[in-house]
């Protein structure tokens, strides 16, 4: 089992508990208030006029959260995440909102891209790609799925100064902006020895900088951030990029 295929079970174990999203929301209404697509529809129309026409992808898309607010939108939307159980809910959502998106079971470093879309999301999955390796892959279909003009915004994880709060939960471990997770013993993990403890890499903790170099290598430039900082954990960063 690869670090991030452990979403699988957490969504299977969401579902029993007939939870339709990664945040453990009940009713499919509440995906459209989303602080993520509270965020895309903050700057959304600044960048285009109308949305009748335009294509989206949705990486890591889940059980469909921005993917089916996009199409509620009026763009015609992809969704893509390695986890069966979260797209089979994302159709469910789908029809559930009478909101028409596809939806595919597919790991994001492996894509092997088609269509040009005019707007690329990254919806939390970014950070949950720990190894350069997989980030450049990410990077690497993102850009080559976007047209010239297109738009790849990003929701991820922030560094803060102070991390005590986040690190205070003994379950997680933080070294070298990777954040450890102890996970149960059931996943057949490739599991490593950190500060003492059995762990596996959980997520990339970034900071503005790191990012900044990240995209430019990956043939990208920041065009506008917000910072959603937080006292003692982790901060968001939704930011809007366009290729350079
Ligand atoms: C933090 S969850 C966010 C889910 C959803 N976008 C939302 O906001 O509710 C991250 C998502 O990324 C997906 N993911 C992680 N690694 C992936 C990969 N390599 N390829 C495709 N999806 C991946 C997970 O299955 C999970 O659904």
């Amino acid at each position: 089992m690869k670090y991030y295929d452990m979403h699988e079970d957490v969504y299977k174990q969401l579902a029993a508990k007939d939870k339709i999203s990664w945040d453990g929301q009940t009713d499919p209404k509440e995906l459209f208030n989303h602080e993520i697509n509270q965020a895309i529809g903050e700057k959304l129309p600044e960048f285009f006029n109308s949305y009748e026409g335009l294509c989206a992808v949705d990486l890591g898309t889940g059980t469909g959260t921005c993917a089916l607010n996009l199409a509620k939108l009026g763009f015609k939307v992809r969704g893509f995440d390695l986890s069966e159980t979260a797209i089979g809910l994302a159709k469910e959502n789908a029809k559930a909102l009478g909101v028409e998106a596809s939806f595919e079971v597919s790991d994001i470093t492996k894509i092997v891209t088609t269509d040009k879309v005019d707007l690329v999301v990254d919806s939390s999955l970014l950070h949950c790609l720990v190894y350069k390796e997989d980030r450049n892959n990410f990077f690497r279909v993102a850009h080559d799925l976007l047209k010239d003009e297109g738009l790849l915004f990003l929701h991820t994880m922030i560094e803060a100064k102070d991390m005590s709060e986040m690190l205070d939960r003994d379950y997680l471990v933080y070294e070298d902006h990777i954040l450890y997770s102890t996970g149960p013993d059931r996943w057949e993990m490739d599991w490593q020895e950190v500060q003492g403890k059995r762990v596996f890499p959980h997520r990339w903790i970034t900071t503005i900088d790191l990012l900044t170099e990240e995209v430019r290598r990956a043939g990208f430039k920041i065009v506008h951030s917000k910072l959603e900082p937080q006292e003692r954990s982790t901060g968001t960063l939704c930011a809007w990029l366009k290729k350079i």
